[in-house]
């Protein structure tokens, strides 16, 4: 049977481009055996969900969903779990976990951006419907997502920083290379004025959030991770001018200082915050911001991260800041903080963004708190819960499921069995 789509969906507003809706669309009708609500926290049994084109229409029992067997196309997926595509607030594309340090300086931007294609795909096929992509190279994470968009390659929907805003000689410069050779990245500036000139220009060439750098970091050279960069006149104006444009804005923060002042200066997330002192913990909480801590990725950089180019200054810094991060997790998920889930994909190979999920249950969250911060928290995050992150009429039908109960075994995330974009199959 065909229906016509309601004007209502048609007119949803959405920060998402719209795909081309056909008057004439196909339905779908899901079996889920378990199906995760990730609004409530709890698992329902033995539902029925109806997509409309790209959209979910309808979601209920048997009995509530009138004809069942008028759809297009049935999915059977009674004896697996079902729940919202998952999300990562903290990756980047277009980087690739073999190259780091000297030797990520012969990558050329169209080559990251080739490298992007390649690590949407893998993302997507890891069941991450939706990833918030913070900075990269020449607005390449731009283009990709319109080619994505355009459905010229596979990937998950994007939301582009394009380039890290940062002080000179910052964690979002670059550093490795003498004076002669004129290195600056392209989203260095400082003072309040330059700052907001950057995150109007990244806004111009379509970015969808704001990304800047608060402290030093563990990859990039010559730089403190307890070391606050930019002051707070300088945070105050990215803030303030990224709000006025209605975007969000993640910061780049390891030390206290740092994760302090820009919480002070409004930021809606904490990325890494390893050092989050519990002064900053209530802060946090007071301000509403979330704190997405990749608390997987220094098992990577600790056991790859040299042959993989690596510097052994930042191999020292890790070793400090991995093993503190997850003991500052755990403080801050019994304080109750908002919990995104962001990893830093792309420090590790993408597509292996699930293997967080276990680290995050073993350090305080249960597995459903997990679940939520990869679903309905990131998408509050990022403005989109009105489109994603629960199976609920009137959002995208991104929907994934896996054999077994993920109540159990978190570890089932890692391999995800069935995959729906916009009510596409990707995976079966
Ligand atoms: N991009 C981050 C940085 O260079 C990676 C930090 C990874 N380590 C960690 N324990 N989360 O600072």
């Amino acid at each position: 049977m065909r229906a016509i789509l309601t004007t209502a969906l048609l007119t949803l507003t959405t920060a998402f481009s719209a795909t081309a809706v056909a008057q004439e669309t196909e339905v779908t009708l899901i079996h889920a055996g378990k199906l995760i609500d990730t609004d409530a926290g709890r698992v329902l049994t033995d539902r029925y969900i109806r997509i409309e084109g790209d959209r979910i229409t309808q979601v209920g029992s048997k009995a509530q969903m009138g004809d069942i067997d008028a759809a297009d196309t049935f999915i059977d997926l009674s004896d697996m779990t079902v729940l919202p595509g998952l999300s990562d607030a903290h990756v980047h594309l277009t980087s690739d976990a073999n190259a780091h340090g000297y030797k990520r300086l012969t990558r050329s931007t169209p080559r990251a951006a080739i490298t992007g294609v390649r690590n949407a795909q893998r993302t997507l096929m890891a069941g991450f419907t939706t990833i918030r992509n913070l900075g990269a190279p020449g607005f390449a994470d731009i283009d990709l997502m319109n080619a994505i968009d355009d459905g010229d390659v596979i990937g998950p929907r994007m939301v582009p920083a394009g380039r890290s805003i940062g002080i000179t000689g910052g964690h979002c410069d670059n550093n490795l290379l003498p004076y002669e050779t004129r290195q600056t990245a392209g989203g260095v500036a400082d003072g309040p004025w330059a700052v907001r000139a950057k995150v109007r220009e990244n806004k111009k060439f379509g970015a969808k959030v704001i990304k800047f750098c608060g402290t030093g970091g563990v990859l990039s050279k010559g730089t403190k991770v307890g070391a606050q960069q930019f002051s707070f006149e300088e945070m105050k104006a990215i803030v303030d001018e990224a709000h006025q444009l209605g975007l969000k804005v993640a910061v780049h923060a390891h030390g206290e200082d740092g994760i302090n002042t820009a919480i002070r200066a409004g930021v809606d997330s904490v990325e890494h915050a390893s050092f989050i002192s519990d002064d900053g913990i209530r802060a946090a909480k007071r301000a509403g911001a979330y704190l997405s801590m990749d608390i997987y990725v220094s098992d990577f950089i600790l056991s790859e991260g040299e042959a993989a180019g690596i510097l052994a200054e930042s191999l020292d810094k890790e070793r400090v800041v991995g093993k503190k991060q997850r003991e500052r997790f755990q403080a801050a998920v019994k304080a109750g903080v908002k919990m995104a889930f962001g990893t830093d994909a792309g420090v590790y190979p993408h597509g292996q963004n699930g293997r967080q999920f276990a680290y995050m249950v073993q350090w305080g969250l249960s597995p459903m708190q997990a679940i939520q911060a990869a679903t309905i928290n990131n998408a509050r995050l990022f403005g989109e819960d009105a489109n994603i992150g629960s199976i609920q009429a009137g959002k995208f039908a991104d929907i994934i499921a896996v054999d077994g109960d993920v109540m159990d075994d978190i570890k089932a995330l890692e391999d995800v069995d069935f995959i729906m974009k916009g009510g596409k199959v990707y995976k079966r």
